[in-house]
C-alpha cells in the first residue's frame, strides 16, 4: 500500500473521530478490539445509508417483505447451515508471543497468491518461504478457527444450552421463510429483507471499520424458480450497482469479482464479490451469491418441515432456490466516507471537505446568525432554524466561533449548506446559502428558503 494511501485512511480515521463520526468501542477502558462505537454524526450517516437501502430494496417494491429475527438463535440453525462446521478462517500462531494471525493475510502482505490454497499449502509456504509474524518471530502450522461467538442460554451452562451470536442475518430470513409464506402466500420470485448486528470473532480485526467483529448487515434472500437463476442473478447484478450509485460511489471504482469455485463459501454456486477501491486498496463491499436451495433443503431435512412452494393454481411445488445479495453497513459507510473525503485549497488555505450526496449528508443545513452577541440577529436565525428544522429534520444550530470556522467545521462534516443571517438580513428578509462544495454564496430569500 503506498503512503499516499496510508495517510489517507488515516485522515479519514482521524477526521472521524475528531467530529463525532466514530469512536474505538470501550475507548476510556483502553479499548475492546474488532467493536466501533457511532457518535452522533456517524449515527446519522449511519441510518441514512440504512433508510436509503430499505426505501430502495424494500418499500419501493411490490416483491419484498421485511423481517427482524432475534439474534440468538436455536444452536440446530448452525449446525444445519453448515456454520459450525465450516464457518472458520485459516490460524496461525506466533511461537514465541502466542499472537494469532489470519494465515492468508500474512501471506498476502508478503505477496503471495492465495486463492484456492488449502491449509497444507499455506502452511508450506509459510515455511518454504520463512514467512514470520509481524513480531519478527517463527510461525506454527495453519489451523481453523471457528468465527462464531458461542454463548450459553439460560441458567443451565451444557450442550443444550449453547448458542452463538448470529455470523449473518440470512438465517433469520430463512428460518422465517415458511412464517411469511404461510401469511402473505407472495407470488414467485419474492424477497425476504432483514438489517441487523452479525458478529465474528475476526482472528485479526483490522482497517478501521472494514473487518470489525461487531457488525451491521443488510441482507436480502431473493427466492425464485430454480429454473430462473441466471437472469435473476443478472438483474441483481445491475440492482447491486444502482445501489452503489445511489451511495454515490463513483462507478469506476466499483469492480466485479468473479470468485473462483475454490474461494466460494460452502453454500454458493456463484458468486460475484463486489469490491471498491477504498483507501487501503481494493476490498469486498458486497456479496452476491447463488444460494440454490442449501439452506432452505437443510431446514427441511433437519427440522423436517415441508419447504416447498406450490406455484398457485397448479400442484407443481419445489422448494424455491436462491439470490442473495448480502450488503455490510460498516463497508458502505467507509466507502462512503472514502469516495466524499477531500482536500482542497480556499484562499490560499488548505481545506478538508466531505463531498457527501444531499441525501446521505448528517447535517443537511447548518444555521447560523453572523455575531451571536446580536440579539436580533439570533432572533431571526432561530426563526429560519425552525422553518429548516420541520422540514428536514437533519439541521444544526451552529453559533461556535467565527464565521469561516464555522464554514470548516460544516465542511469537515460534509454539510451541503450553510445558513448565515446578517444584518441585511433584517431589512429584506434573505439569507446568504453558502454551498459546500464550491463555496460560492448566494441570497435567497427566506420565503423561498422552504
Ligand atoms: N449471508 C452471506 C454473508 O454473510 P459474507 O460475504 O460473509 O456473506 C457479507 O458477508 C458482507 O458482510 C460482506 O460483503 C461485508 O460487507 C460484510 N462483512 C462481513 N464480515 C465483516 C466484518 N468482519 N466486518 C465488517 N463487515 C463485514
Amino acid at each position: 500500500m503506498d503512503k499516499n494511501k496510508n495517510e489517507k485512511m488515516e485522515a479519514i480515521v482521524s477526521l472521524a473521530k475528531r467530529r463525532g463520526f466514530i469512536y474505538q468501542g470501550s475507548e476510556v477502558y483502553g479499548g475492546l478490539s474488532g467493536t466501533w462505537d457511532y457518535g452522533p454524526l456517524g449515527v446519522s450517516l449511519k441510518r441514512n445509508i440504512m433508510n436509503l437501502w430499505w426505501k430502495m430494496f424494500v418499500e419501493d417494491r411490490e416483491d419484498m417483505y421485511g423481517v427482524d429475527a432475534a439474534i440468538l438463535m436455536n444452536q440446530k440453525v448452525w449446525k444445519a447451515s453448515g456454520h459450525v462446521d465450516t464457518f472458520t478462517d485459516p490460524l496461525v500462531e506466533d511461537l514465541e508471543t502466542k499472537q494469532r494471525f489470519r494465515a492468508d493475510h500474512l501471506l498476502k502482505d508478503a505477496g503471495h497468491h492465495v486463492d484456492g490454497l488449502s491449509l497444507d499449502d499455506m502452511t508450506k509456504l509459510i515455511h518454504d518461504h520463512d514467512i514470520k509474524s509481524p513480531n519478527g518471530n517463527r510461525l506454527s502450522d495453519v489451523r481453523t478457527f471457528n468465527m462464531m461467538f458461542k454463548t450459553t442460554v439460560g441458567p443451565v451452562d451444557d450442550e443444550s444450552s449453547i448458542s452463538y451470536l448470529r455470523p449473518e442475518t440470512a438465517q433469520g430470513i430463512f428460518t422465517n421463510y415458511h412464517n411469511v409464506v404461510d401469511s402473505f402466500y407472495p407470488d414467485l420470485p419474492f424477497g425476504l429483507a432483514q438489517q441487523g448486528k452479525a458478529f465474528r470473532n475476526e482472528i485479526s480485526p483490522r482497517d478501521f471499520i472494514f473487518r470489525s467483529r461487531e457488525f451491521e448487515q443488510m441482507e436480502i434472500e431473493y427466492f425464485i424458480d430454480p429454473a430462473t437463476w441466471e437472469t435473476e442473478f443478472t438483474k441483481w447484478v445491475s440492482l447491486v450497482h444502482s445501489w452503489t450509485d445511489a451511495l454515490g460511489l463513483p462507478a469506476e471504482s466499483v469492480h466485479e469479482l468473479e470468485v473462483p469455485a475454490a474461494d466460494r463459501a460452502h453454500y454458493s454456486k456463484r458468486t460475484i464479490d463486489f469490491e471498491f477501491d477504498f483507501p487501503i486498496g481494493r476490498e469486498e463491499l458486497l456479496g452476491l451469491a447463488y444460494r440454490t436451495d442449501f439452506d432452505l433443503g437443510n431446514i427441511q431435512r433437519e427440522a423436517g418441515k415441508n419447504m416447498e412452494y406450490t406455484v398457485k393454481g397448479t400442484n407443481t411445488k419445489f422448494i424455491p432456490h436462491v439470490i442473495e445479495p448480502s450488503f455490510g453497513v460498516e463497508r458502505a459507510l467507509m466507502a462512503v466516507l472514502s469516495a466524499a473525503y477531500m482536500e482542497d485549497e480556499v484562499n490560499g488555505e488548505k481545506r478538508v471537505y466531505l463531498k457527501l450526496p444531499e441525501h446521505l449528508a448528517p447535517v443537511k443545513y447548518a444555521v447560523s446568525p453572523l455575531l451571536k452577541n446580536k440579539p436580533e440577529l439570533v432572533a431571526r436565525a432561530r426563526e429560519v432554524y425552525a422553518i429548516l428544522k420541520k422540514i428536514h429534520g437533519n439541521v444544526m444550530w451552529d453559533d461556535n466561533g467565527n464565521i469561516g470556522k464555522r464554514y470548516r467545521r460544516q465542511d469537515e462534516i460534509g454539510t451541503p449548506y450553510c445558513v448565515v443571517i446578517d444584518f441585511d438580513s433584517l431589512e429584506d428578509n434573505a439569507v446568504t446559502i453558502r454551498e459546500r462544495d464550491t463555496t460560492e454564496q448566494k441570497r435567497v430569500s427566506i420565503s423561498d428558503l422552504a
